[in-house]
């Protein structure tokens, strides 16, 4: 079934240089799936700054990603949490391209936990990261996307559509991230920007994947694919070129689903109720501190 939905490279379905001369900001761009949107934004033709706390880890990336694209990555060190280190890391960026054109609220952090088992600290620090940093990000970048009339992709989630067990301080902050995108293109559409989000379903290869493709002894089936493949990264990036094309010009506001169509037939993921009654016998699923 799968090879009807093959993943495909961005670079054969749009030219390669529909982004000439366009800059990308990218928080959370040294790893995971922002790394590889920011890699299919550099192949057609932009030049980036990814933004991350972990410096080595982006000085590898901005060098790999530059070496396979040809087009410059700059690796900018800053935590999404400070509004302050945000404003800098624009200030860099500014000093070195000129302008933003394109930005990516990417950065995120995750982990499973029930809320009664969940600090408050735990909560505030997920909702700083997703919340607050889309936010300083937005902020930061706002002058500079008005000025090149450019666009803003934010990386969400689809496990807030529902109650999904272990996840509320993502819920809540990726709740947040979809209305504030929303507020944003309709605020600065005027002005001439667009807002999206991207919902990325379950892909292969991430920390997501890592934590949650269980292989539950009860036979319960927690994923179903109905396209016949889990997600590829490629397929969220894919989806990031569009949005920032102007193949999208008039798609402001919205939240693109890349799931394969798997979250109309999502469970919770974690055998129910077992998982919440008792926790421990479904340790063994997930890679996480519970
Ligand atoms: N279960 C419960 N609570 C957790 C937790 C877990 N697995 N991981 C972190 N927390 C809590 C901590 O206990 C702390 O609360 P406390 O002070 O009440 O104990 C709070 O969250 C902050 O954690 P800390 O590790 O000090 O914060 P940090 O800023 O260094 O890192 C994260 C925060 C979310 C980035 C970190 O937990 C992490 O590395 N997560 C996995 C990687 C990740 O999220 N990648 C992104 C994938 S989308």
């Amino acid at each position: 079934m799968s090879q009807f939905h093959p993943v495909v490279d961005s670079t054969t379905v749009f030219r390669r240089d529909i982004f000439k001369n366009k800059v990308l900001f990218c928080t959370g761009g040294g790893s995971g799936i922002c790394r590889v949107m920011t890699e299919a934004v550099l192949r057609h033709g932009a030049n980036a700054a990814i933004v991350g706390r972990n410096e080595e880890r982006l000085k590898r990336a901005a060098q790999e990603l530059s070496a396979a694209t040809g087009n410059a990555c700059l690796p900018v060190k800053a935590d999404v949490r400070d509004p302050i280190q945000v404003q800098d890391a624009v200030k860099i960026t500014i000093k070195r391209y000129g302008r933003i054109d394109f930005v990516i609220n990417g950065a995120a952090g995750n982990f499973l936990a029930p809320i009664s088992g969940l600090s408050e600290n735990g909560f505030r620090t997920v909702i700083e990261i997703d919340a607050l940093g889309t936010y300083h990000t937005i902020k930061a970048t706002l002058p500079y996307v008005r000025a090149s009339k450019g666009s803003y992709v934010h990386v969400s989630a689809t496990l807030h559509y529902r109650g999904t067990p272990y996840q509320v301080h993502v819920s809540a902050a990726k709740a947040a991230v979809d209305a504030t995108s929303a507020v944003l293109a309709v605020e600065e559409g005027p002005h001439g920007i667009r807002s999206n989000v991207i919902a990325p379903g379950l892909i292969a290869g991430t920390e997501g994947e890592e934590r949650l493709s269980s292989k539950d002894p009860t036979g319960q089936k927690n994923w179903y694919l109905p396209t016949g493949r889990k997600g590829d990264s490629r397929d969220v990036a894919n989806a990031a070129v569009f949005l920032f094309s102007d193949a999208a010009s008039y798609i402001s506001g919205q939240v693109l689903v890349v799931d394969g169509a798997s979250e109309h037939l999502r469970g919770p993921m974690l055998p129910y109720p077992e998982s919440v009654l008792d926790p421990e016998s479904t340790k063994g699923l997930i890679k996480a501190r519970m």
